[in-house]
C-alpha cells in the first residue's frame, strides 16, 4: 500500500517527537517515500541526523538554505500524503489561521492531499478551548485528527495528550491513501435539503435539513474521483468543488430530477429530507376564517422505494430520520425499499441530524447486521458511508466475475 508512495512527516517540537523516528523507519521499511520536515523548536527534542538517516533524505527545515534542492511547493506537489507528528498547539494554531512562517507550515498551505495530525501535548493545553476549537475547525476543512491517548504525560500529570500509538497513526494513513479516488469511474448521485410543499402562493409545508449532510457525502465523493450529481432542495451552503447540482423546491421536481440521472449512475446517496405528503396548492393567499383550518394532505411519490424498485446494478444508500425506535424503524425502510444500506440517525438530538455540523449514526444492511458509530463531523459520516460503498461495489464486482 505504502510502496512509492510520497509521504511527508512535519515534525514539531513537543517530547513525542522521539516516537516519530519510529514512524519514519516503518514507513521506510514499507518502501514509502519519505521527506521529513522539522521545526527548529523539533529539532530540540530529536536530531535532523536520526530522521534523515531513518527516511534516506536529507531533513527540510529551512526555507531559504533548502531552496534549489526541494522547495515547499515541489514537495506539495508530488505528496499522496501528509503526516504532522507531533502536532504541538503552535502548529495547530498556525494551520488552523492559515500562518506560514516557516518550512513545515508553509507546506500544509500548499498541500492537496490528504493531511493527519497527531496532537500531543499537556492536558491543560491540549483541553484549552481555544486548541479544541482549531481542531474542530480543520478537522471540517478535511484534516484527519489522530486523537491523543489518555496517560501519564511527560511533565508529570495524568490526562489526554500522549501522541497515538505510532500503529493507530499508519492505520489512519493507510485508510487515507486508500480513500484516494477509490470512486473514479463511479457516477455518484446525492441528494439533499428539504423539500418545500407549497400550500398557496406565500406558505410551504417544509422540514429543518440544511442539506449539511448530503453535500459533505457530495464533497467527498468528489473528492475520491466519482462523478457526482448532487440534487438539492433548499439548500444555502456554498456548492462544492466539481460537483454539477441540480436545484429542486418540492419532492415531486426531486423525483424527476433524480430519475433523469438514476440509469448510468453506480451509486446512489439519499440524504435528502423529502416530504410524505403534500397538501392540496391553493392558487390564492388563504385568508383567516374563523379559529380554523384544516388543511387535506396527499403523499408525494416515495422516490427511494421508486429507485429500489428499478435498481439493477446501483448500490442504494438511504436515511433514516428517526425519533424513536430508531433501528426498528431502520430496518423496516431497508427491506420496504430495497437498500443496500441505511444510515439511522436520531434527529431529535439537537448536537446531531438536523443542521448541526456532526452526526452520529448506526449503519444497517440487509443481511440484519448492524454497526454504531460515535459521534463525528457530517464529513467523516460521509467518509464512512463511502469506505462502506466502495466495499459493496467490490463485492458486487467479484460476484459478477465469479458468475
Ligand atoms: O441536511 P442536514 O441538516 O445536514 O440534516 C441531515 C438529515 C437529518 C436530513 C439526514 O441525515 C437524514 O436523515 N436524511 C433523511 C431524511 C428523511 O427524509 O428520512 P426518512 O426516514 O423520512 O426517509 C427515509 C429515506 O427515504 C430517506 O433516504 C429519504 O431521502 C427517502 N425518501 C423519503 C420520502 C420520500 N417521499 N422519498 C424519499 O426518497
Amino acid at each position: 500500500m505504502l510502496k512509492d508512495k510520497t509521504i511527508i512527516v512535519g515534525v514539531s517540537g513537543g517530547i513525542a517527537a522521539y516516537k516519530v523516528a519510529d514512524l519514519v523507519s516503518r514507513l521506510r521499511k514499507q518502501e514509502a517515500r519519505i521527506h521529513v520536515i522539522m521545526t527548529e523548536a523539533a529539532k530540540q527534542f530529536i536530531t535532523p541526523i536520526t530522521m534523515s538517516t531513518l527516511s534516506g533524505n536529507p531533513v527540510l527545515d529551512d526555507m531559504f538554505s533548502n531552496q534549489g534542492i526541494v522547495n515547499h511547493i515541489d514537495l506539495a506537489l508530488k505528496a499522496d500524503a501528509m503526516v504532522v507528528a507531533p502536532a504541538t498547539a503552535n502548529i495547530i494554531g498556525k494551520m488552523a489561521h492559515g500562518i506560514a512562517d516557516d518550512f513545515l507550515s508553509t507546506t500544509v498551505l500548499a498541500m492537496r492531499c490528504p493531511i493527519i495530525l497527531a496532537p500531543a501535548m499537556n492536558d491543560r493545553m491540549y483541553l484549552n478551548s481555544v486548541v479544541q476549537e482549531n481542531l474542530a475547525l480543520l478537522q471540517r476543512r478535511g484534516f484527519v485528527i489522530v486523537q491523543p491517548e489518555s496517560g501519564a504525560l511527560a511533565c508529570g500529570t495524568e490526562g489526554p495528550g500522549r501522541l497515538a500509538p505510532v500503529e493507530q497513526i499508519l492505520k489512519v494513513l493507510w485508510t487515507s491513501l486508500q480513500r484516494q479516488q477509490d470512486l473514479k469511474g463511479k457516477k455518484v448521485l446525492v441528494t439533499a435539503g428539504g423539500t418545500r410543499e407549497p400550500l398557496d402562493p406565500v406558505r410551504f409545508l417544509g422540514n429543518r435539513s440544511s442539506g449539511k449532510m448530503g453535500f459533505a457525502v457530495a464533497k467527498v465523493a468528489a473528492e475520491r474521483g466519482a462523478e457526482v450529481v448532487l440534487v438539492h432542495a433548499n439548500t444555502h451552503l456554498p456548492l462544492p468543488p466539481q460537483v454539477r447540482a441540480v436545484p429542486v423546491t418540492t419532492a415531486e421536481e426531486m423525483y424527476h430530477a433524480v430519475i433523469k440521472e438514476f440509469s448510468d449512475c453506480d451509486v446512489v446517496v439519499k440524504a435528502a429530507a423529502v416530504a410524505d405528503f403534500r397538501p392540496k396548492m391553493h392558487a390564492e393567499k388563504l385568508k383567516k376564517q374563523g379559529n380554523q383550518l384544516t388543511i387535506t394532505l396527499e403523499p408525494t411519490v416515495d422516490i427511494l422505494a421508486q429507485l429500489g424498485r428499478k435498481k439493477k446494478k446501483q448500490v442504494l444508500v438511504g436515511f433514516a430520520a428517526e425519533t424513536n425506535d430508531l433501528l426498528a424503524n431502520a430496518r423496516d425502510k431497508i427491506e420496504k425499499k430495497n437498500l443496500d444500506l441505511i444510515v439511522a440517525n436520531d434527529v431529535s438530538r439537537p448536537d446531531i441530524g438536523f443542521a448541526s455540523d456532526d452526526n452520529q449514526v448506526t449503519f444497517l444492511y440487509p443481511d440484519g447486521r448492524h454497526e454504531p458509530l460515535g459521534k463525528m463531523t457530517k464529513e467523516a459520516v460521509a467518509q464512512e458511508i463511502l469506505d462502506r460503498v466502495v466495499h459493496i461495489l467490490n463485492n458486487k464486482l467479484s460476484t459478477e466475475n465469479e458468475e
